[in-house]
């Protein structure tokens, strides 16, 4: 078998409400990974490129947030609307969606932007 070309983890973390990091599936649907599989499917991508539920990826604050390896991008901010462009344009076309992609200065940075604004109870509106 291939090997896969791109492996999306989409984080299906449910965390209880009100809790200081939010989650990125709050009501527990999976609904953006189960879109991402369906329209994998749909496009005829398979099984070179699959889209996996993962838990937090540790970006909750740039959240609902997906992984696409080998590349390394993390996307946040992600909705069903974006589904359709991360498969067409990032995973078959190649390119970076910068207004998904959570800015280098952001990962893995407890003290980023919007983890300090989500402490001061000042969330920005744009969580890449
Ligand atoms: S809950 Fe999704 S990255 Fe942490």
């Amino acid at each position: 078998m291939a090997a896969f070309t791109h492996h999306i983890f989409v984080c299906c973390n449910q965390r209880s409400p009100g809790h200081s990091r939010g989650c990125c599936d709050p009501d527990g649907s999976a609904s953006l990974r189960s879109a991402l599989k369906a329209q994998v499917k749909q496009r005829g991508l398979k099984p070179a490129v699959r889209a996996n539920s993962a838990g937090c990826l540790d970006q909750c604050e740039h959240g609902p947030t997906l992984a696409i390896y080998p590349q390394g991008i993390f996307y946040g901010g992600v909705t069903l609307e974006d589904v359709p462009r991360i498969l067409d344009e990032t995973i078959v076309g190649g390119r970076v969606l910068e207004d998904l992609l959570i800015d280098e200065a952001c990962l893995n940075n407890p003290r980023c932007e919007h983890i300090v604004a989500r402490e001061s109870g000042d969330a920005p509106s744009d969580p890449t």
